[in-house]
Formats: C-alpha cells, sequence, structure tokens
C-alpha cells in the first residue's frame, strides 16, 4: 500500500473515530458508535499492517501477534461476566500503559534509527514521558483492576506525608529527566529511564492505593484519560499520526468524563488525587460486626407485599443499582415495567451517574433488556420527582441513595448527590443482607418508617412478585 493510500485510510479511521465517539454519548446511537468505532479500528489496523512501514518480513510476525493477542481478547470477552466488565476494562488500560513502556524503551535502544541535535532532544522527551505516563497507567490500573475485582480493599491507603512523598517523586522524576537528556553514553541514559520507570511505578500504585472507595468511578475514568495519553505517546515515539489523533481522542474524552463524575460526586479533581474520601471498607454482613450494628428497626417484606404495593401505586420510580447487575435481574425488571404500565402505573427509572461498577452500567443493563429510552431518567431530571411517587423501588442500590451523605456532615460521602428515594412515601430496597455497599458506609434508609426491606436475590424476588403481579 502506498503512504498516500495509508493517509487516506488514517484519514477515514480517524474520522470514523470521532463519529463513534458522538455516537456513543447517547444509548440510542451507541450501537451505531460501536460499529463506527469498529470499522475504524479494522481500518486502521489493515492500513499499518499493509503500509508502507511494514516489510514482507514484519507481516509474518505482526499476524503472529495478532492471531495470539486476538484470541485471548476473544477468550476474554467471551468468558468475562457483565459484572466484571470494569475490572477488564482496567486491565485493559493496564495493557495501553505497558504497550508504551514497551515501546520507549524499544525506541531508546533501537539503533537503525539515528537523530541528531533537537530532533535526537525532542525524540528523547518523547521516550522519557511516554514511559512515564505508560508505567503510572500500567501499575494504577493494575491496582484499578485488583480494587474493583475485590482483591484489593477499599479503604484507603493513607501513608503519613503521602503529598510530600509524591512531590518527592515528581522533583526526582524531573532531575532524572535532565540527566536522561544530558547522558552521553546509552547506558547512563538507561539507568536514568529505569530508575524514573520505577518511580513512575510506584507513584501509580501509590496514587490508586490511596482512593477511598466511593472516589473509584473517577479513578476509573481518569485511568482512562492516562492511557489515551499513553497511547498518544507512543505514536509520537513511532511517528505515527493515527496513533497520535486516537491516543488524543481517549485522553481527552476520559479527562471530560472525569470532570463530569466529578461534578457528579460533587468533588473536585485536586480532593480526588489527594484520596481518602469514602473511607470504609465494604461489610460483609450486619450480625457479629460491631461498625455495622443495627440504628433502629427494619421492616421486612415479602415479594407479594411489594406485589400488592406496586399494583396500588399509580406512580413508582425504580432505582437500579450494582445489585442489579450481579443478580442479571433487569429482564424480570423490563417485565414488571410492562406489567404496570398496562395497568396504567405511571413507571420511570432514575439513574444515579455512578450506580454499578463503571460509567453508564445501568443505561447499558436496562438498553439490554429493551426499557424504553424515554422513561429512563438521569438523577437530576427526576429527582425532585420523588415526593410525588407512590413506591421508590430500590434494586441491588445502596451507595447512591443513601440519606447519609445529605444529612449527616460526619459521613465517609458527606457531600456527595444521591438520589432521595426516603422522600416518596415508600421506598422499597431489595438487597439480600444489612450490608453495606462499595463505600462501606452504613445506610439509615433501612430504618426509616416509610421504607421496607426485601431481602433476598433481587432476581429471585422480582419474579416472584412479577408471578403475585400477574396472578
Ligand atoms: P453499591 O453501593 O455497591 O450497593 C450494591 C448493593 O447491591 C449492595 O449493598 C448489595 O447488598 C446489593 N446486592 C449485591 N448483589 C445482590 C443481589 N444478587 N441481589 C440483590 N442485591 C444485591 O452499589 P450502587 O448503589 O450502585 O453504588 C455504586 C457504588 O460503586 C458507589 O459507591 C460508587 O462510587 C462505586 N463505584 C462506581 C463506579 C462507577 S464508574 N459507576 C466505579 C467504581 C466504584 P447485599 O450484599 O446485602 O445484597
Amino acid at each position: 500500500m502506498s503512504q498516500s493510500l495509508a493517509t487516506v485510510a488514517y484519514l477515514g479511521a480517524a474520522i470514523l473515530f470521532i463519529l463513534s465517539l458522538g455516537g456513543l454519548s447517547n444509548p440510542e446511537t451507541s450501537r451505531r458508535g460501536n460499529l463506527f468505532g469498529m470499522i475504524g479500528m479494522a481500518l486502521a489496523v489493515l492500513a499499518t499492517v499493509f503500509g508502507p512501514r511494514v516489510s514482507p518480513s514484519g507481516i509474518t510476525w505482526i499476524v503472529i501477534a495478532l492471531v495470539i493477542g486476538g484470541g485471548i481478547g476473544l477468550y476474554a470477552a467471551k468468558i468475562v461476566k457483565m459484572t466484571q466488565m470494569p475490572e477488564l476494562v482496567a486491565l485493559m488500560h493496564s495493557l495501553v500503559g505497558l504497550a508504551a513502556c514497551l515501546v520507549g524503551f524499544a525506541s531508546y535502544v533501537d539503533s537503525s534509527v539515528q537523530f541528531s541535535g533537537a530532533e535526537k532532544a525532542i525524540h528523547e522527551v518523547e521516550i522519557y514521558i511516554g514511559i512515564l505516563i505508560g508505567a503510572v497507567t500500567f501499575s494504577g490500573s493494575l491496582i484499578a483492576f485488583g480494587k474493583l475485582a475485590g482483591r484489593i480493599g477499599g479503604k484507603p491507603l493513607l501513608l503519613p506525608g503521602r503529598h510530600w512523598l509524591n512531590l518527592a517523586a515528581l522533583l526526582v522524576v524531573i532531575w532524572f529527566g535532565k540527566q536522561f537528556l544530558n547522558a552521553h553514553a546509552s547506558g547512563a541514559g538507561m539507568t536514568a529511564l529505569v530508575v524514573m520507570t520505577v518511580i513512575a511505578l510506584l507513584f501509580g500504585v501509590h496514587m490508586v492505593m490511596a482512593i477511598g472507595g466511593a472516589d473509584m468511578p473517577v479513578v476509573v475514568s481518569m485511568l482512562n484519560s492516562y492511557s489515551g495519553w499513553a497511547a498518544a505517546a507512543t505514536g509520537f515515539m513511532l511517528n505515527n499520526d493515527l496513533l497520535i489523533v486516537t491516543g488524543a481522542l481517549v485522553g481527552s474524552s476520559g479527562a471530560i468524563l472525569s470532570y463530569i463524575m466529578c461534578n457528579a460526586m460533587n468533588r473536585n479533581f485536586i480532593s480526588v488525587i489527594a484520596g481518602g474520601f469514602g473511607s470504609g471498607a465494604p461489610k460483609k454482613a450486619a450480625t457479629g460486626d460491631k461498625a455495622a450494628e443495627p440504628q433502629g428497626e427494619v421492616v421486612p417484606v415479602s415479594a407479594a407485599e411489594t406485589a400488592e404495593m406496586l399494583r396500588e401505586a399509580k406512580s413508582v420510580i425504580i432505582v437500579p443499582g450494582y445489585g442489579m447487575a450481579v443478580a442479571q435481574a433487569q429482564h424480570t425488571v423490563y417485565e414488571i415495567t410492562k406489567t404496570l404500565r398496562e395497568k396504567g402505573v405511571d413507571v420511570r427509572f432514575a439513574i444515579h451517574p455512578v450506580a454499578g461498577r463503571m460509567p453508564g452500567h445501568m443505561n447499558v443493563l436496562l438498553a439490554e433488556a429493551k426499557v424504553p429510552y424515554d422513561i429512563v431518567m438521569e438523577m437530576d431530571e427526576i429527582n425532585e420527582d420523588f415526593p410525588e411517587a407512590d413506591v421508590a423501588m430500590v434494586i441491588g442500590a445502596n451507595d447512591i441513595v443513601n440519606p447519609s451523605a445529605l444529612e449527616d456532615p460526619d459521613s465517609p460521602i458527606a457531600g456527595m448527590p444521591v438520589l432521595e428515594v426516603w422522600k416518596a412515601k415508600h421506598s422499597i430496597v431489595m438487597k439480600r443482607s444489612m450490608a453495606s455497599g462499595y463505600a462501606g458506609v452504613d445506610n439509615p434508609l433501612f430504618y426509616k418508617d416509610n421504607n421496607r426491606m426485601l431481602f433476598g436475590d433481587a432476581k429471585k424476588m422480582l419474579d416472584e412478585a412479577l408471578g403475585a403481579l400477574k396472578a
């Protein structure tokens, strides 16, 4: 393939990526957005593999790598459960970071390309920054993976003088950067590069370890953004325009998403990085756990009583959370919605921006179950309507409906906007036990006079309620 044809293909791919991002911003156009992204990526890969910069012997190696990498990716995507998707995404981000590091080291030791003067300095700055961002992304994403998968506790690691540690790490990285650029022998340059990489890896671990459970959504989108910048840095090192454009698109859209997440959590970016928000650790169950001792009486209800309350309601607001994803209850939720609407009940959904474990988690599940988009409302659109609702039905949600965020200034999640379900005439919380949510904070909603608890697996309870509704 000639250079000009490859450039045209790259341009086409870049346009498709932009259209893809545009499509993904709305549930109704998201399938089309995905399709654009897939076509763009196929075009980009083909134009690169058969482009002018790959020799025929190189193609064999690339095809072997594509088959191995593609095979692992296909297998992982096939076996991953919907609830493990955020962990998979974090793991993928770590691979982008690792790739940036490896490409950086390879570019440094590659003797086939020789630069001199200003060009050499620019190339070395690209390598240094590329490896720096890549290493932070790699280790930070691995820790995020551990936290999302529950292999590392949600409690933030708050080392004494941690901000000074971070500042010292930054200064050391700048100093070694100077040594790297001034190094005349490649051995000295390599030492500076390796020391910086180790510091960057430790910084990534320290940064994400210090984040409390409630700030994880921002961290997930922040690492998404870092992975984009790492890809852009790789593009600079490899002199590949499409990788620079694509990396910048991912980096900037991830940064915008982080900003949106910060707003949703009523947090500023600096305090997220400073860490510690939502400092509890998820509690397994109330029994035998001192911190989770009952703060009052809870009133349990059965699935049949729940069905009765729903049948008598004129207006119902459903609040889905992570537990709905765990139970895979979205299809039964849709059946209940359909049945109630046929009986003339007004049913709407209230979506908190950080419900579940990844941005848009609940929207994806509800779209999969074919819930009409026009009854799925964002928090800001529906929060004021709870006082008019007869029943607010909370399905496997916890932190996002915790009144202590608004009522208790000492709460670890104080200030975080939540869905005000307790203002409805009745609320029903569907979960298996009295355990707290991801942020590890007890929930006073359970003890409110107008609240009822439906204990059990959400799918099982909803199936029973649906049966009773239809009977
Ligand atoms: P959580 O606060 O995590 O609460 C989910 C609840 O679902 C749990 O209390 C659990 O209680 C219940 N549950 C689990 N499995 C269930 C099942 N099979 N049937 C019924 N209930 C079940 O979830 P949320 O309210 O959606 O809030 C999200 C939390 O995750 C926030 O703290 C947020 O900051 C954090 N987070 C979000 C993201 C993004 S980007 N969305 C990323 C990382 C972290 P039981 O064990 O008693 O059943």
